[in-house]
């Protein structure tokens, strides 16, 4: 008899199908040196981005990922050449458009977080529309952050909730942890279990301050154009080997 459920263990990839991070968030970093040591325009470099975006979001689906983040445009990289920021909102444009079928047939839920007020019109409509399509989707949710920086959401958070209060509309005046969430970008959303930066960077750079206070960091000298699904399901099996304690003891 037995007493234990025995774990379902993936042998070919090795990887532990019961344990698969809820909510990946990614910063797709590295695109501008990976055209340059091609002699590329920069541009380039990120348009081979959207083509790992394509193989990432599909190997979420089949891992069954519950939440992917990627870090697309924070609010500091308006500081760019505008010939950069143009090319960058005109790929956010071809990708939901040329993307959306396949995503959608894939049950993925289209949706994004950071001030998307600030981006042009064209792709705050494309992005509101991809999201009204595919929001009852039953599959990964594709969390795109755009216009997105981590202070600037706990700011935003910060000024919602002051205005809620100011209209009487929150019944307790001591703020817990739980009430903030609710006004964070990410709210109704688990934090990052798992949070992976290619390209040798290792830094935060202003992505989910408030939801990384336990998330697994798994660094790679891979840029992002390379980064391939094999390189993610390496990522995943490391997180598994990791022991989560959250502050306590195991
Ligand atoms: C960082 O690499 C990457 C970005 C700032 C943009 C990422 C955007 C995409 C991959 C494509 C557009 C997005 C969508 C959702 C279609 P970097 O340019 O800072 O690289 P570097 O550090 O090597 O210069």
């Amino acid at each position: 008899m037995k007493f234990f459920k025995e774990k379902t263990v993936d042998v070919v990839e090795n990887i532990d199908i019961d344990n698969i991070p809820e909510h990946i968030a990614i910063i797709m970093d590295g695109n501008g040196r990976w055209a340059k040591k091609k002699g590329l325009p920069r541009t380039l470099g990120h348009k081979a981005g959207v083509e790992t975006i394509r193989n990432i979001v599909k190997e979420c689906s089949r891992l069954k990922v519950k939440y992917l983040t990627l870090y697309a445009f924070s609010t500091e990289n308006w500081k760019r050449p505008v010939d950069e920021v143009n090319a960058l909102m005109k790929l956010l444009v071809e990708y939901l458009k040329s993307e959306f079928e396949e995503l959608n047939k894939n049950d993925v839920v289209i949706n994004y977080i950071g001030n998307i007020d600030g981006l042009p019109e064209i792709c705050k409509n494309e992005l509101i529309l991809a999201h009204e399509k595919t929001k009852n989707n039953k599959g990964v949710v594709l969390n795109l952050a755009l216009n997105y920086g981590g202070r600037d959401e706990i700011i935003h958070a910060i000024n919602s909730l002051v205005e809620d209060l100011k209209l009487n509309k929150l019944k307790d005046s001591t703020i817990t942890e739980e009430i903030f969430e609710r006004y964070l970008y990410t709210a109704s959303m688990p934090d990052p279990d798992l949070i992976i930066r290619p390209s040798g960077e290792l830094r935060i750079s202003n992505f989910l301050l408030w939801q990384c206070a336990y998330s697994e960091f798994w660094y790679s000298d891979i840029c992002w154009p390379d980064f391939k699904p094999e390189n993610l399901r390496k990522a995943i099996i490391d997180y598994q080997k990791r022991s989560r304690r959250f502050g306590g003891l195991k």
